[in-house]
Parts: structure tokens; C-alpha cells; sequence
């Protein structure tokens, strides 16, 4: 059965710094619930509001053990997956934090649907803890509005998932993320993945898995994400991620932010990739999500880490937020879409979207498209004979910020 359709107030303020303040006005808020409602509509007082809902969930999720890591080879699968198009063209829609249920990530879904793109790939996040009922309204009920791509779809797994121990991501996301391969249809094994063709190389790496650990302890101290040893023995031994001879251009894909001048940075992950690609090393494109927001980085990277240049594409269903950022790397920080939508809650949020790479040989134009339908930004990135990348700003949104 289909739980009742979410609203965004749900989500506003969700996992933010003035919780305290918060929380009391949901405890209230939900009392006062209680006490005028039927059975039925206690259920829905949890999902009306947005902290006390979370905790509930998490709560009722977040005991038992966490699901089997699950790696390659499993089932005959390597987790490499050959690119494929009818045309000359492949088209990529990727979109992160967007399964929420809500009349947003149905529009979302709904233009990636009108794009029609050769693969889809959700960059993680099921809310609120990734349960069962929470990935079959969002996925795989008849009326769910994921839109599964020409040629597949893939998805990785955030921290939300996770907060139900990763059991309905594992059983019953992954089954149904089928992703063609050569002339057969293969299904998703594991939490990372590999699509290529002669110029290019995406790969999906896991940092969901280690996003959490002991209950409640790691909502204030939180894990620092790293790539669990079967994940980095398949980059170096399947995917070869350390051939020096593999020029191809690298494009990251991940739930946790490298780095963010808003949010925690996620230096491990770099550390442990610089050490797979040793010689082989150069900078690469990296998309993730994780914040709610459309963010633009130039080229960076920790000392002890790879160089990226970041994508957070996490606007995908979730309240955006338009906050200023304040936590460093403003040096890198390019561009930040903070136009405001509307107000929920004395709040103001931004606009949902998703990214749609279209690869034409050795460049890729990405288009980052809002819940309008119009373009924030595009841009074009190319791939050299040595694997290094270049870019160029297409189309920029007169209303988006420059830092
Ligand atoms: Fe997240």
C-alpha cells in the first residue's frame, strides 16, 4: 500500500543546528495531534512533522545489524558496465537527496522522465531511513516516479539508507536497478559500479556503508565514510583505476562531499583514491549530494588527497537550501544557486533539479536543469590524450551567485 504523499514542510530543517528549538515545537506539535486524532492519523502526525518524524523513524529503524556488505564478483558480475546508445550521443540523468516522496521529486522525476535518458542514476538518499515502503514509493510502486533509463538505472546509497542498517537498499533497491551489459540485462550488485566507453569512465563509489555505526552516537559524531577494502581492492584490481596507461577521463559519483564550504569534508575518501591511482593520478570531475543544494568547486583537493573538481547535486527532492556558506574552501567555491522558490516554515528554499550529461566522444555537456525546466548552468567538459580535463562555461543563470 502507498503511504500518503509527503509534503516539503516535512523536510525543512531536517538534521540542522537549531534543533533544540525545533524539536520542542514538533513535540508540541504532535501532542497537540494526539490528542484530537484517530489511529490512523497518529501515522500521519509523525510524517507532519519534520524532526520528531525523522526520529521516530530512526528510532524504530536503527537497531539490529547492518546489512551484508555486498562487492564484486557477485552473481557472475564485476560491476564494469559497458556504455550504450541508439544514437551517436549517450545521455545521463543524475539526481541525489530526491527520494522524498513529494510533489518536488515527482516533478523531478517527471522531466527526467521528458529527457528520456539512456541511464538514471540516484546519488542517494531514500527518506527518511530508507525503509522497505520508503524505497516502493519512491521506486518501484506502480505510480512511483523513478524513471529508469533507456539503457538502466543505478543507485547509490547514502547515510538515510543506512539509518535502517542498509537491509531495503541491499533487498529491494538493488534488485530492481537493472542496467544493460553487452546483450544481456544485469542487475546491481553492489553499492559501486563502473559505466565506460573509449573516453570516459564513471564510477560510483560507496561512502554510504560507512556513514554510520554505532546508534545515535553518529548523528552527533559522525563516521568519516571510508571505502570499505572490498571496494578498493575492486577499483585497483577490476577497474584498474592505477593504469597508467588508461588515459580515459575520470568522473567521480558519490552521496558524501569531498570537500564543502558548507558542511563536513570527507578527506579519507580522497586519501584512499590517491593511493589506488598512485602514478596514475590525475584530477577528476566529481558529482555528489548529501547537502540540499546546487554548488560549484573549482579544481581542489587535500594534500594527502586526489584533485577534484566538486558538483553538489544534491537539490534533488529535498527543501533547497540557500544558506551562505561558511565553512571554508571559499577559494574554490565558483558558483551557488541561491535564488529563492518559496518560503516553508520562516525558511526560504531554493529549487530542486538534477544534472543531464550528454557525452558526445571526448566531451560531455552537462546541463543543470531545475524544477522549471530551465537551465541553471551548462557547461562542457573534454578529455585530452593524457586524461586530463578542461572546461567551459556554456550558460549561467543571471540570478546565480559568483563567488
Ligand atoms: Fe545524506
Amino acid at each position: 500500500m502507498k503511504s500518503e504523499k509527503r509534503e516539503p514542510e516535512q523536510y525543512v530543517d531536517l538534521g540542522h543546528s537549531d534543533i533544540e528549538n525545533h524539536l520542542k515545537t514538533q513535540v508540541a506539535l504532535y501532542e497537540k495531534r494526539l490528542k484530537e486524532g484517530t489511529a490512523a492519523n497518529k501515522v500521519a502526525a509523525f510524517f507532519a512533522t519534520n524532526l520528531l518524524g525523522f526520529a521516530y523513524h530512526y528510532l524504530k529503524s536503527r537497531f539490529g545489524p547492518k546489512a551484508e556488505y555486498q562487492f564484486y564478483p557477485r552473481n557472475g558480475d564485476d560491476g564494469i558496465y559497458p556504455i550504450h546508445s541508439y544514437t551517436d550521443t549517450v545521455t545521463l540523468a543524475l539526481v541525489s537527496d530526491w527520494a522524498t516522496d513529494t510533489p518536488e521529486s515527482d516533478r523531478i522525476g517527471g522531466l527526467i522522465r521528458d529527457y528520456d535518458p539512456d541511464y538514471t542514476i540516484h546519488l542517494g538518499d531514500i527518506y527518511f531511513v530508507g525503509t522497505p515502503q520508503e524505497v516502493a514509493d519512491n521506486f518501484t510502486n506502480p505510480d512511483a516516479s523513478w524513471h529508469f533509463g533507456k539503457h538502466g538505472s543505478l543507485a547509490l546509497s547514502g547515510n538515510h539508507e543506512m539509518y535502517s542498517n542498509g537491509t531495503a537498499y541491499f533487498k529491494k533497491l538493488l534488485p530492481e536497478m537493472k542496467i544493460r551489459k553487452g546483450h544481456e540485462v544485469a542487475t546491481q550488485q553492489a553499492g559501486f559500479f563502473c559505466l565506460e566507453n573509449e573516453h570516459w569512465r564513471i564510477i560510483g563509489l560507496d561512502t554510504g556503508y560507512n556513514s554510520t555505526n554505532r546508534p545515535f552516537l553518529e548523528v552527533l559524531f559522525k563516521p568519516d565514510c571510508n571505502l570499505r577494502k572490498e571496494q578498493i581492492s575492486w577499483l585497483k584490481e577490476v577497474v584498474k583505476l592505477g593504469n597508467p596507461d588508461d588515459k580515459r577521463g575520470i568522473i567521480l559519483l558519490s552521496h558524501h562531499p569531498y570537500f564543502s564550504s558548507f558542511r563536513d569534508d570527507h578527506p579519507v575518501v580522497g586519501r584512499q583514491l590517491k593511493e589506488v591511482f598512485g602514478a596514475a593520478e590525475r584530477p577528476v570531475l566529481w558529482f555528489w549530494g548529501h547537502e540540499h543544494r546546487l554548488s560549484f568547486y573549482n579544481k581542489y583537493g587535500f594534500s594527502d588527497g586526489i584533485q577534484a573538481w566538486g558538483r553538489c547535486v544534491g537539490h534533488g527532492g529535498m527543501p533547497v537550501e540557500t544558506d551562505p556558506p561558511d565553512r571554508g574552501h571559499l577559494g574554490q567555491l565558483l558558483f551557488y544557486d541561491q535564488r529563492v522558490r518559496e518560503r516553508i516554515r520562516r525558511r526560504d528554499v531554493g529549487f530542486n533539479g538534477f544534472a543531464l550529461l550528454t557525452i558526445n566522444g571526448p566531451a560531455i555537456d552537462i546541463n543543470y536543469i531545475d524544477q522549471t525546466n530551465k537551465t541553471v548552468i551548462a557547461e562542457r567538459w573534454k578529455v585530452d590524450e593524457t586524461g586530463g580535463l578542461s572546461s567551459e562555461l556554456l550558460e549561467i543563470h543571471p540570478e546565480v551567485t559568483k563567488y
